[in-house]
């Protein structure tokens, strides 16, 4: 298995792009199972991710052809097999969104449901209860859902709680439904609107993607597409606490600040000097102050940049009451922050964090991707060396970052297994 170290204390200068975002891509190449034309893609990342989800692609009878570096053409016109194995599902949750669009255009599938995961137990119970009000029936058998439906059937539908997933699989099988859905407490993630302007491209009709009430209007046939996705927002997250947390001069660019205002409005709260235009922002981290921060649905402040933030407020001046709401076990980057010197409390889905005056390299090990960031971002403000383990997580989702930020002066490196 990789380590990364990062050798700690440098400034970080100069500027880094933004690669497209893997959670838009994941899926809107899933998407592509609702049509037998070719759908060509760009702005894909290349990480561990997206090379599962094609394998699933391709597993199922999807021709996939990768011409160049971040654009492939995906063609689901030779679909022989309606099946995600626990192989593939285990190792990514996102395939589990194939059984929206199989069921939707082939009447039946069998996908086994993910199991429990590192940052929280992740049901998948609002899936089958919105596939079920659309007419499926849903059978639970060693551990596989199986679903079938003649014709799925426009339904509304309310989701107990705005799950991104949820919204992505119910929102694709309605594109191939009977009359037209409508999704209430929908999620409203960028990555929501993003997939839903694919399937308008298809010539589905979605309306209200981004806000809470999403109106699908199902089509009998949808047609190709070429679409490129829009830049991943927590990579530009990442990179901009990595300018703050090391009182850095960053301009990340290719990115799209209107994804993340909550995070860029609690960085300025943090003292942060930011200047934002319309694809980038420039960051100067000096004297950050501690800010309190509570993970919320979109445009809530993201979970998924909760790890990173932790960093900063590490080395705040202050104390800062840090709440994740999202997911139950979110906080297992804490207790390796902690071996590195920071002083943070865990009090349930609290989490209390005293700045320090500065935190010391050690050896610690990444427990998911988010958490993985968080111990480069912790290494690259400590005194010292910080040897990172298990960063096979860290591939699932960020593009070649140790490149990334070497080009900023990080001192970092791979050390090959
Ligand atoms: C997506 O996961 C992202 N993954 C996650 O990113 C992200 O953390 C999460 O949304 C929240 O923003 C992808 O887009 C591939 P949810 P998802 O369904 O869709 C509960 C990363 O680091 N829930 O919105 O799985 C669930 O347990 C990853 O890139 C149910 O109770 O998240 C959680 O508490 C990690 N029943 C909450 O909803 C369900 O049927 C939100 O989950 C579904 C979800």
């Amino acid at each position: 298995m990789d380590k990364i170290i990062v050798t700690g204390g440098r400034r970080l200068q100069g500027e880094a792009a933004v690669s497209g975002s893997k959670n838009a891509a994941l899926p809107i190449l899933i998407a592509s199972l609702l049509t037998d034309e070719p759908c060509t893609f760009e702005g894909i990342p290349e990480l561990v991710d997206i090379k599962t989800a094609l394998k699933l692609l391709k597993g199922l009878g999807v021709k996939v052809e990768e011409e160049k570096p971040g654009s492939v053409t995906l063609q689901a016109r030779g679909v022989d097999k309606l099946e995600a194995s626990y192989e593939l599902v285990k190792t990514m949750r996102a395939s589990f969104l194939v059984l929206g669009p199989l069921v939707a255009r082939f009447g039946e599938a069998r996908v086994s449901t993910p199991g429990g995961c590192a940052i929280g137990a992740r049901p998948v119970n609002l899936h089958i209860k919105g596939l079920a009000e659309m007419g499926a029936e849903i059978d639970l058998v060693h551990g596989y859902v199986q679903a079938k439906a003649k014709k799925l059937k426009g339904a509304k539908i309310y989701l107990d709680a705005p799950s991104v997933g949820t919204t992505e699989n119910l929102m694709m099988a309605a594109a191939l439904a009977e009359g037209t859905t409508v999704i209430e407490n929908a999620a409203q993630e960028s990555e929501i609107q993003d997939l839903a302007a694919v399937l308008n491209k298809m010539g589905a009709g979605v309306a209200g993607a981004g806000t809470g009430t999403i109106h699908i209007e199902g089509a009998r046939k949808l047609g190709g597409v070429a679409h490129r996705v829009i830049p991943d927002r927590i990579e530009a997250g990442s990179l901009m606490v990595a300018g703050a947390a090391t009182g850095g001069d960053v301009l990340v660019r290719d990115m799209r600040p209107d994804h993340l205002d909550a995070f860029i409005l609690k960085l300025r709260e943090a003292g942060v000097e930011l200047s934002v235009e319309s694809d980038r922002v420039h960051v100067k981290g000096d004297g950050i102050k501690s800010v309190d921060i509570a993970t919320l649905p979109y445009p809530g402040f993201p979970t998924d940049l909760q790890a990173q933030m932790m960093v900063l407020m590490s080395v705040a001046d202050g104390v800062s009451v840090m709440t994740e709401n999202i997911f139950e076990n979110r906080f297992m980057h804490a207790l390796e922050l902690i071996r590195m010197g920071a002083d943070i409390r865990l009090e349930g889905n609290r989490a209390v964090v005293k700045g320090v005056a500065s935190l010391s390299g050690a050896p610690v090990m990444a427990t998911d991707l988010r958490a993985s960031m968080s111990l480069i971002l912790a290494g690259l403000v400590a005194k010292g060396e910080t040897e990172i383990s298990r960063v096979y997580h860290l591939d699932r989702g960020y593009e070649r970052v140790e490149k990334k930020l070497g080009a900023l002066g990080a001192e970092i490196k791979r050390v090959r297994a």
